[in-house]
């Protein structure tokens, strides 16, 4: 769905010919260059030099151009408009070019997935000539230092004061011309002027409104008459030090406000005196304020329930300032409203082939979805109208009588060597009596045929797999298999419910069958008829931790079902819960009652289970969500949990669901609170991730729906309370507390009632109220998960 724009060929033919034809660098016909003064990993530092090569002066220059997947994320020395399409304008200092001369300006390039591009450049002083010069690459030590100090502004500054190695450009205007470059050089101090609806400007808690004359730019920042209202600004400085900010304001009675600065109130009660007229505009209101070098929130916020001001315009003054782009888009992205298709499909196990998730679960029932929410049934049943297998009866009848049933539990399917392998598994169900093989296809959607057997369990009396008597406390119930690979290629299978609990084997990486001499393997948690299954581990590379997810409890809808997930550095463990306890200690005390959960719910991190948010009837809630499996995206490094889930009011009737999960700053996995759906932006198909994933710290304040999923295994639904987060990181209502969030990484600490729980917010799609709502997810030291969606 990426937009294409041709990275022009023809530009760069005509580049070649023009160069054949006078023999001089293409550059120097430029008169807009494009020039890549860095470039690292995920990004590049761009330069772009406009010429006036017409033989008159110019006042006001401006230009365009369109990446495919490269987005600006700050810009300095020019005032950009557009999000790619992108306009770059001159600011007050660098818009006058005498005939010859030239200005630069430079640009912070996300790449976005691609590669440094140089796009064509449009514009009247452009001319339709266009060149790109690629200049010797700084190393990107020198990118990353440079990025918070002064030296990437010094690209525009003459050659002699720079450090920076020149471009050709530079020279190329003085050569041209005997004029002096002066415009070309910053000033020792920058002043930019922000209006309502520039690069920079970010939010208003009211309206953009024209109604009272005398403004300059579009119109004025009209904030609602209400203490707290204000407006956001987002800008860079590149050299730290003081700063003046000067507001162009009217108000007929006066008015006064915080400065807030990323957060904190830096200036308290700045008076705004009455001007005599809605139509009067004063722009006599000074604040000096000591700016770090980086980019910065500025918010102007009322103290008074007057609200602000009308504000016109912020102007910016120091040693070098420059408008920076705001975290959300200013006007909010309208979102393609997603579509879903439900299927029910019990344990499903995911795997991506053929450009869909597939989901494969128990009673050879099979669907996919291309986009994770639209779900086609595949196949459904232990029966002859199967296509997974040209007839499963006879095809796996050794494990199906060996099983003494007529069906099969959980697979997993795995391609392993260019073949699609699936781990199938019957059992009696009453005992565990079970039979676990491989079977392989070419297509994902088979026929498979068997491969054979690999594990046998509930041998009653008999000598078992591992040459010892069969003992159902201790051996496991040969069922529920995951296959991973680990960060080494070496390919392994979790396996086991109840009984003796969960197991891991290591597989040959080719054939898939258990290396030899493993007997059951090794035993990783439970025993004792845990009540614990489900288990499938997945390799996260940016956490470097194996994550292993199991069920707790029972899986009908009386029985408590929960997800829990525990971590190891090693694919066969030992896997620890987030108090540090060694998952292979708990399993069930044998002089309890059978079945006894007292002693497993304390134990493993717990990520949902039984809720219901307010007012949503059964939509916004899970009875006995569980039996995962989880998939990494490599090309986006998102997360995704897919699970069945029963519901509040719905019996046993049960669908999948599949929710994205992020890690908190502990490296622990937290879930979004809602089910997922892809974010478009109706408008901009080819929008960066980071802007569709983006949440300004302004949108966090509010009413937000609070689950807590607790460590219980039980049937009781969870229900929600309300709290208020404050603008100023205050918790409020239900409990009280404070909260902090981190814009970049879209990390926050929740402090509620005295309990810390670290998480991520991320904007989710509410089906209730039919659009993407701010929400968290958190956990605490004692792996006890919280779940909040904004209701305001
Ligand atoms: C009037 C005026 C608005 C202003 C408002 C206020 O309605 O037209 O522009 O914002 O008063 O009191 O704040
Ligand atoms: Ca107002």
């Amino acid at each position: 769905m990426k937009k294409r724009v041709p990275l022009s060929t023809e530009v760069l033919a005509t580049g070649l010919l023009a160069a054949g034809l006078i023999g001089v660098n293409p550059a120097a016909m430029a008169a807009c260059s494009y020039k890549i003064a860095s470039d690292w990993g995920s990004g590049h530092i761009a330069e772009i030099t406009v010429t006036n090569n017409t033989s008159a002066a110019v006042n006001n220059w401006s230009l365009n151009w369109q990446f495919a997947n490269n987005r600006i994320s700050s810009i300095w020395n020019a005032a950009l408009s557009g999000s790619n399409p992108y306009t770059a304008t001159n600011v007050g200092w660098n818009g006058s070019l005498q005939p010859g001369q030239s200005a630069s300006f430079g640009f912070q390039v996300d790449k976005n997935g691609g590669s440094a591009e140089q796009p064509t450049l449009n514009g009247s002083l452009c001319g339709g000539a266009v060149s790109s010069a690629q200049s010797s690459v700084i190393s990107s030590r020198a990118i990353s230092s440079s990025l918070a100090s002064s030296s990437v502004r010094s690209s525009s500054l003459p050659a002699t004061s720079s450090s920076v190695p020149r471009s050709s450009t530079s020279s190329i205007a003085s050569s041209r011309s005997s004029a002096p470059v002066s415009s070309s050089s910053a000033p020792a101090n920058t002043s930019i002027t922000i209006e309502e609806n520039q690069t920079g400007f970010c939010a208003v808690n009211g309206t953009v409104d024209s109604n009272n004359a005398g403004f300059s730019g579009a119109g004025f920042a009209n904030s609602t008459n209400a203490a707290g209202s204000g407006v956001d600004w987002k800008i860079r400085v590149d050299t730290a030090g003081q700063y003046t900010l000067r507001w162009r304001y009217a108000a007929i009675s006066a008015r006064a406000a915080d400065l807030v600065v990323n957060g904190n109130i830096v200036s308290s009660n700045i008076a705004f005196p009455a001007t005599s007229a809605w139509t009067t505009w004063a722009n006599s209101v000074n604040v000096s304020v000591y700016l770090a070098a980086g980019t910065h929130n500025l918010r102007l916020q009322a103290t008074s329930s007057e609200g602000l001001a009308n504000i016109d315009n912020l102007t910016l003054s120091g040693a070098s300032v420059s408008a920076a782009l705001c975290d959300t888009p200013n006007t909010p992205i309208s979102f393609v409203t997603p579509s879903f298709t439900n299927i029910a499909v019990h344990d499903p196990s995911v795997i991506f082939a053929n450009n869909q998730y597939y989901a494969f679960g128990s009673h050879l029932s099979v669907a996919k979805t291309p986009d994770l929410t639209n779900w086609t049934r595949v196949a459904d049943g232990v029966n002859q109208q199967n296509k997974i297998f040209n007839n499963v009866n006879n095809e796996l009848s050794e494990a199906l009588s060996w099983a003494q049933t007529t069906t099969l539990w959980a697979p997993d399917v795995a391609y392993v060597n260019g073949r699609y392998l699936m781990f199938y598994n019957a059992c009696k169900g009453d005992s565990p009596v079970s039979a676990m093989g491989i079977a392989s296809a070419s297509n994902i959607e088979g026929p498979y045929s068997d491969q054979g057997l690999i594990l046998r369990s509930g041998m009653w009396g008999q000598i078992s797999e591992d040459g010892t008597v069969y003992n159902a406390q201790v051996h496991p119930n040969a069922v529920d298999p995951a296959v991973f690979k680990d960060n080494a290629n070496r390919l392994w299978m979790i396996y086991g419910s109840y009984s003796g609990g969960i197991f891991i084997m290591q597989l040959n990486a080719t054939t898939g069958f258990p290396l030899a001499g493993q007997g059951y393997g090794k035993h990783l948690m439970g025993g004792n008829h845990s009540v614990i299954e489900g288990a499938y581990v997945i390799y996260s590379p940016e956490t470097n931790y194996y994550y292993m997810f199991v069920s707790f409890g029972g899986l009908d809808a009386a029985g408590g079902y929960n997800i829990r997930v525990s971590r190891s550095r090693n694919p066969d463990g030992p896997y620890v819960d987030a108090k540090g306890t060694n998952m292979n200690t708990v399993k069930s005390n044998p002089s309890l009652p059978l079945f006894d959960t007292a002693s497993l719910a304390p134990h493993g991190v717990k990520l949902l289970g039984n809720h219901l948010f307010s007012g949503s009837n059964d939509q916004l809630g899970y009875v006995s969500p569980g039996h995962n499996s989880a998939y990494r995206k490599a090309a986006t490094s998102q997360y995704f949990l897919m699970f069945h889930t029963r519901f509040p009011n719905r019996g046993e009737q049960h669908e999948v669901r599949t929710h994205e999960f992020f890690f908190n700053a502990d490296g622990w996995p937290v879930v979004a609170p809602l089910r997922y759906a892809e974010k478009i932006d109706a408008n901009d198909p080819s929008r960066s991730r980071a802007a569709l994933e983006a949440v300004a710290a302004t949108e966090i304040a509010g009413t937000y729906q609070l689950v807590n999923h607790g460590k219980d295994i039980s049937a009781t639904i969870k229900s929600s309370s309300n709290i208020q987060l404050a603008s100023g990181g205050g918790i409020s209502g239900a409990l009280s507390g404070s909260w902090t969030f981190d814009a970049n990484s879209r990390a926050t600490t929740l402090v509620l009632g005295g309990v810390t729980y670290r998480g991520v917010i991320s904007r989710q799609w509410n089906q209730v109220r039919n659009r993407f709502e701010v929400t968290f997810s958190a956990l605490s030291a004692d792996g006890t998960a919280i779940w909040g969606i904004k209701s305001n």
